[in-house]
């Protein structure tokens, strides 16, 4: 007997683009660590963009951020960004403040997935004073932090697919956005 491969059911969601799944979320999503296992798991490529505009300055993350404010980092994550998305790269994590421009998530979600971690501001908070050196490293973990995280819900919520990642752990956060991703044939 032949079997006719498996169709999409009509109703079914269409499938995201072949480009890069790409990872976002606030600070303490868990961003980082969640697509470096994704990409263990699956056999793929990974980059993180803070990682990238640490090589193109010289510096970290936070020293830039420093000595040439904020605009002038979010130009180069701007730039960077756009040059990583047609690198070929399969995954990709971006900062927190990285995907805040909508027609940045609109470029991104034209060639591959957008999927947020999502994390209440008080987890996230917990994670980052946990971990030791984390909370160093970031110039936005402040006073403001619960402010700003309500000031970009909506663009966190402007994703293919968000996750949730209060409850969870990273190795969970990695199935479920492997589960989706899969449901929408998008691995
Ligand atoms: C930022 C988040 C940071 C880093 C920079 C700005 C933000 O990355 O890009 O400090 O605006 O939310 P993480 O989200 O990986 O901490």
């Amino acid at each position: 007997m032949i079997l006719a491969p498996a169709m999409p059911s009509a109703d079914a969601p269409p499938p995201f683009p072949a480009g890069p799944i790409v990872i976002w979320g606030y600070m303490g999503a868990g961003k980082s660590t969640v697509a470096q296992r994704l990409a263990e798991r699956l056999g793929r490529t990974v980059l993180d963009l803070d990682v990238c505009i640490a090589e193109r300055v010289g510096t970290s993350v936070a020293v830039c951020f420093a000595a040439q404010g904020e605009a002038a980092f979010r130009a180069i994550e701007r730039e960077l960004l756009l040059s990583v998305l047609d690198s070929g790269v399969q995954i990709l994590s971006v900062g927190g403040g990285a995907l805040l421009d909508s027609e940045l998530r609109a470029r991104v979600r034209a060639c591959g997935t957008l999927v947020t971690l999502a994390v209440t501001p008080a987890v996230a908070a917990k994670r980052l004073t946990a971990s030791s050196g984390e909370a160093i490293r970031r110039p936005l973990f402040d006073e403001g932090f619960a402010a700003r995280f309500a000031e970009r819900a909506a663009a966190y919520a402007d994703a293919d697919l968000v996750i949730d990642t209060d409850a969870a752990t990273p190795d969970e956060v990695v199935t479920a956005v492997e589960g989706a991703l899969r449901a929408r044939r998008a691995l």
